[in-house]
């Protein structure tokens, strides 16, 4: 493996200098940078393959949207000459919002410096938090020309946060070696990449619902263009007022739900939002989407209404209601659409029929759909099973979400961005 990436650094390291010796020097800029994401086997959650440290190596990291930095684990494997963690109170520090002085009791390794910045990093799946330490090491990402991959872009001051293994517990994607953020905050990935290479700060995210092929994230311009040969999707985009939680986390406005286009008669003032309590959030770390439980009790027994004739089973946990997966033809209809309605009738976030069920068991299909408990963080979560094969444009300069269900509007799904060039011999075995 190490020979490998040797290999393609020397390799790109040359092909910068040839390129470079006939061309005017100019910094390079790219105006927009692509990661391929992949779904894990075992938890439904996304990871993300990131070329980091020196020597370079590629880092599996959990993809979260609601995420306020990058962070790794480093107390144990972590080798880069690289490395550094800036002193508290420096002008990184303040960038990072961190005005705590780190102190380490043990030997100096990464990690573990006396007057570096302190940072609470945060496992998003059990919200175990643990102090860290602010670092900066050198971070690549391939870049984009349209639709087609160019060269790989370099950072070498990314600031992330350097934490404890410890922090890897949960349902943690056993590859991951920690947690890339995607959240409002200032050095989150979109943010911190928009303004050290000068791109528009937007991104977006194309989750893959198979877990053979991959899926990316794209940082700068959208990829409207998922592949040479398609149409430019921008024009069945719908576009929804994005607001910003206390956490630097994403919500929307869902104003109602609709079940094979008939309203969901619960109280709709539970879905207005008041900031980090109530609306909508959407979260790639909840692998189904999760109702509050008056919702929910509502969402289920009307669901049964409008899907008569089909057996009921015992429900196959998480989830609260389950089906017989073998439509008896006793049964009409199909299986219903259900919309989260946003500002008005004309903008609403679909699910097709056959995506609202989930197969549980060997013919137990069960309502995709999570109960939430009275005391949820948000009254709806848009989980990640429900963002696949969505494009999702996060346009931050002008607080806007854009969406498209490639499934309904276009035969594509994120599967078909071509990755050919995207991924190395190395990559393409690091995935499951
Ligand atoms: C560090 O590397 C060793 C040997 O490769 C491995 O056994 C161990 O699990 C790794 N630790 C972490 C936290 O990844
Ligand atoms: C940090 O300072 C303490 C003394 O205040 C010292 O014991 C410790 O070894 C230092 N840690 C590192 C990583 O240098
Ligand atoms: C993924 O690949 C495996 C083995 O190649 C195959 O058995 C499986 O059906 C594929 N899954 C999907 C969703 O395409
Ligand atoms: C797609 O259309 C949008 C506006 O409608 C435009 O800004 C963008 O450049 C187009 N993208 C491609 C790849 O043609
Ligand atoms: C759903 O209802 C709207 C009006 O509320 C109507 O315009 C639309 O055609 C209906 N769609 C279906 C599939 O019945
Ligand atoms: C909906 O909930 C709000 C706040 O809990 C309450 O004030 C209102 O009366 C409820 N409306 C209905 C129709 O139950
Ligand atoms: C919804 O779409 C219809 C047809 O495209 C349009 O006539 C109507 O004005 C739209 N309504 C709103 C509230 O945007
Ligand atoms: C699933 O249903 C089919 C057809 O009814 C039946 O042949 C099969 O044995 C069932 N499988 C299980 C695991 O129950
Ligand atoms: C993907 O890109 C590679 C390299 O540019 C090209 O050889 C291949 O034909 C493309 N595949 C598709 C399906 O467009």
């Amino acid at each position: 493996m190490a020979s490998i990436s040797n290999f393609l650094l020397i390799f790109f390291a040359t092909l910068f200098i040839t390129s470079e010796s006939r061309v005017v020097r100019a910094p390079f800029r790219p105006n927009s940078l692509v990661l391929p994401v992949h779904k894990d086997t075992a938890t439904g959650l996304h990871v993300a393959n990131i070329r980091k440290s020196t020597p370079q190596v590629l880092v599996p990291f959990l993809v979260d949207l609601n995420g306020n930095f990058l962070w790794v684990v480093c107390d144990q494997n972590y080798s880069s000459s690289s490395y550094n963690a800036p002193f508290c109170h420096s002008t990184q520090c303040s960038r990072a919002g961190d005005h705590y002085c780190h102190k380490c009791h043990s030997a100096a390794r990464p990690g573990c410096h006396n007057n570096t910045c302190a940072v609470l990093t945060i496992n998003p799946l059990t919200h175990r938090y643990t102090v860290g330490e602010l670092a900066q090491d050198v971070v690549s990402f391939q870049s984009m020309q349209g639709s087609k991959m160019a060269q790989i872009a370099t950072i070498p001051n990314f600031l992330f946060a350097c934490a404890p293994s410890s922090l890897l517990q949960g349902p943690f994607p056993k590859s991951g070696q920690g947690v890339a953020g995607l959240g409002h905050a200032p050095v989150a990935l979109p943010l911190q990449l928009a303004s050290h290479f000068g791109f528009p700060q937007q991104f977006s995210l194309c989750l893959s619902s198979s877990t053979n092929t991959s899926g990316g994230i794209f940082f700068g311009n959208a990829p409207y263009k998922l592949a040479t040969g398609f149409n430019n999707i921008s024009k069945s985009m719908a576009y929804t007022p994005l607001s910003i939680g206390p956490q630097a986390e994403y919500f929307i406005l869902v104003k109602s739900i609709k079940i094979n286009n008939k309203t969901v008669p619960f109280n709709t003032s539970l879905l207005s939002g008041t900031r980090g309590f109530g609306g909508t959030l959407i979260s790639t770390t909840t692998p189904y989407t999760v109702l509050e439980h008056s919702i929910f009790k509502t969402f289920v027994s009307f669901f049964i209404e409008q899907f008569v004739g089909v057996p009921q089973e015992e429900s196959v946990p998480p989830f609260g209601l389950c089906f017989n997966s073998n439509l008896p033809p006793t049964h009409v209809g199909g299986y219903p659409n259900i919309d989260f309605v946003m500002q008005n009738r004309n903008v609403s976030w679909t699910i097709l029929g056959v995506d609202s069920l989930v197969n549980a068991r060997p013919n137990v299909s069960c309502l995709a759909f999570v109960d939430g408990g009275l005391n949820t963080r948000a009254s709806i979560v848009i989980g990640a099973y429900h963002l696949e094969d969505h494009l999702l444009h996060f346009d931050l300069s002008n607080s806007k979400v854009g969406f498209s269900s490639l499934r309904k509007s276009h035969p594509v799904n994120c599967a078909n961005f071509n990755f050919t060039s995207a991924l190395t011999p190395e990559e393409d075995r690091m995935r499951d």
